[in-house]
């Protein structure tokens, strides 16, 4: 099968007239750039913690209160329909509904880290708002904010204001920003239960008429950064289970960040498998 799209990570391949399937490939991305070597077993990793996190927030009554519902139509590839049953499509790939996306990445930061941080370094604010002086790489904010980036086609994402969002899609951006806030909240408050900071995250969302669908992946460590709590303290940048390590690397060897992506060492690959299953172990502690 050949799919109709192929994202840095994920392939999409047509399931019927309303829906499609997601598969998770082993690629790498980071500074939206995607590498060449793949990290084996990714893929499973980023769907099976995905597709937990979809379960969990259906069954937390969030989707109710907050008036949203998700794209997963199936995440089990042997109850697909019989012709996507797929063996090598085991534990990558769900079976979600086609939305009309809304080209916002809609991004939760409960710490200060990554772009956030290099903003309020220059500036004092983030995304355009002002925070409290003083604040540290890796502080916790006082309440989570919301700070949107574009969903750029090619290239990469832009932080924009929330006004700018308002003044693009109206009243929908509070939604989808109370939405986010609540699904962060929920998720903080489980991982802490594992030992793990959730720092910031980022959801997806379409429409499907005026119903808000969460879609995408939510909550994995390529969308998210989950720090140890062990190793947490505030002036540094804290262990994650997450691409900080890559980025880490190729920043250290002066990577200018544009492609082609160099080829990652083998130690670097393995350290990477090793912390996306460890998450994936901590995040299943909390989900039962
Ligand atoms: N239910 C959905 N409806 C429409 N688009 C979706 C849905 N779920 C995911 N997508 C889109 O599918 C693509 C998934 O591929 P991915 O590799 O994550 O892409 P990207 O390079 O943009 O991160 C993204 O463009 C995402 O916005
Ligand atoms: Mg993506």
């Amino acid at each position: 099968m050949k799919p109709f799209y192929r994202g840095k990570v994920r392939d999409l391949y047509e399931a019927g007239p309303d829906s499609m399937v997601l598969v998770a490939t082993d690629r790498l991305s980071a500074f939206d750039v995607v590498f060449p070597d793949p990290v084996p077993g990714k893929g499973k990793v980023l769907t099976r913690v995905s597709s937990n996190w979809f379960g969990a927030i259906r069954s937390s009554g969030l989707e109710q209160k907050l008036d949203f519902t998700d794209h997963i139509i199936e995440t089990n590839v042997d109850q697909f329909p019989k012709d996507l049953r797929l063996e090598e499509w085991k534990d990558r790939a769900v079976l979600a509904k086609k939305t009309k996306r809304i080209d916002f990445e809609c991004v939760v930061r409960g710490y200060l880290a990554g772009s956030a941080f290099k903003e309020y370094k220059e500036t004092g604010t983030v995304c355009g708002e002002s925070l409290p002086a003083g604040l540290l790489q890796a502080d916790k904010l006082p309440s989570p904010i919301f700070t949107p980036a574009t969903k750029a086609e090619t290239g990469h994402d832009e932080n924009i204001s929330f006004s700018t969002m308002k003044s693009s899609i109206g009243n929908l951006a509070d939604k989808l920003r109370d939405i986010s806030i609540g699904i962060f909240e929920f998720a903080s408050e489980r991982m802490a239960r594992a030992g793990i900071l959730l720092c910031d995250t980022k959801f997806e969302f379409g429409l499907l008429g005026d119903r808000i669908v969460l879609i995408d992946e939510v909550l994995t460590p390529d969308s998210s950064r989950y720090w140890d709590i062990e190793s947490y303290k505030p002036g540094s940048s804290p262990a994650g289970f997450d691409k900080q390590f890559v980025r880490d690397y190729v920043e250290s060897i002066g990577w200018n960040k544009q492609p082609p992506a160099p080829s990652l060492p083998g130690e670097v690959i393995q350290k990477t498998t090793e912390l996306y299953l460890e998450i994936e172990r901590r995040i299943a502690s909390v989900l039962k």
